[in-house]
């Protein structure tokens, strides 16, 4: 007699993750709901370690790259949106803030171009000569922000804007790691920073102490926008203020990296867990064993 498919019920043990090698913070999550915020060692593609602060929530989180680390890493590994991104300021007295960040309004089908050391289709920095490598979070693309309409960011949900007036094509945040502590280049040194400039630090929401991220999380960071918005660059004044670039991940569909083997079908029920339909003549948590006919 033919034995039916079975259906099995696994808790995840994600077969995306082996061991305890982690790419990611969202690796680390789902190895482990329980994980603490909180510094870790993750490895790039090339397997070299490096240091990322991790930040979780129920089912997501963010990921800060550590300003001390000097490995080149595919930044595309660290987030699963480009819809927003969370920045965290510290200012001199050490009090943080952390603050979403999206397109405004207007905008928002608009994604967030993420990238490390580069801006494939946004404005170019104007420190990357001597500050680079760096994290960069564009909002309008040069084909949209070339133009001199209503621009800007969002900041914890609210519209902060500027029109532009010479269709200069700035709209981005900069992360710089700065490795040799390189003085900036003096641009726009005179213009003190506008309202517009420093809005999404007031928006931030503050930190409690307990949930303080480690000093060298925070880089040097540079703000351009326009055309008549802005531009500010602020040096992290003897590692005081200074400002972190959050990378927001979701949990793995635990189907995403077909777990189940053999032509069976994957389901997940929830989150946490996945189930396989086995193709017949195949049996076991992941269909990995033949059907064994019985005497
Ligand atoms: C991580 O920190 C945030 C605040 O930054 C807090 O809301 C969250 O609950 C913390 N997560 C864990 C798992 O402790
Ligand atoms: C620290 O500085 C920030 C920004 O200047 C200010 O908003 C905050 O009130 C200060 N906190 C303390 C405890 O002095
Ligand atoms: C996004 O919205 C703008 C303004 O409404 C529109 O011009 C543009 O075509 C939209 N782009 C996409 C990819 O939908
Ligand atoms: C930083 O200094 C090192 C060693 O002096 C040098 O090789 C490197 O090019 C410098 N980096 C930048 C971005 O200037």
């Amino acid at each position: 007699m033919p034995l039916f498919p079975i259906f099995v019920l696994l808790l995840l043990a994600n077969h995306c993750v082996h061991g305890t090698v982690f790419h990611s913070c969202k690796d680390i999550y789902t190895n482990d709901h329980n994980s603490k915020n909180g510094t870790y060692t993750i490895l790039n593609r090339e397997n070299k370690p490096y240091q990322v602060y991790c930040e979780f929530y129920y089912k997501y989180g963010y990921t800060y790259t550590s300003r001390q680390t000097s490995v080149d890493f595919n930044i595309n590994d660290l987030f699963t949106t480009t819809d927003h991104v969370k920045v965290r300021h510290i200012a001199g007295n050490g009090s943080q803030t952390e603050t979403i960040l999206e397109n405004i309004e207007s905008h928002k089908n608009l994604s967030l171009g993420l990238f490390y050391n580069r801006h494939i289709g946004y404005a170019m920095p104007i420190n990357i000569e001597n500050l680079a490598p760096y994290l960069y979070v564009g909002f309008l693309p040069i084909i949209v922000a070339s133009h001199m309409t209503v621009q800007g960011y969002r900041a914890a949900k609210q519209n902060v804007l500027f029109t532009n007036c010479d269709s200069n094509p700035n709209s981005y945040f900069v992360f710089y790691f700065n490795p040799n502590e390189t003085a900036n280049e003096g641009y726009g040194s005179g213009w003190g920073p506008s309202a517009f400039m420093t809005e999404w630090m007031v928006l931030g929401s503050a930190i409690p102490a307990e949930h303080a991220m480690p000093p060298e999380f925070f880089f040097d960071y540079e703000i351009h926008f326009g055309g008549c918005g802005g531009y500010m660059f602020r040096h992290r004044l003897d590692n005081k203020e200074g400002a972190a670039l959050g990378l927001r991940f979701d949990e793995y569909d635990p189907c995403v990296c077909s777990p189940c083997q053999n032509g069976g079908s994957c389901r997940s029920p929830s989150d946490t867990r996945f189930i396989c339909h086995c193709a017949a003549g195949y049996t076991g948590d992941t269909c990995g064993d033949p059907v064994l006919s019985v005497g």
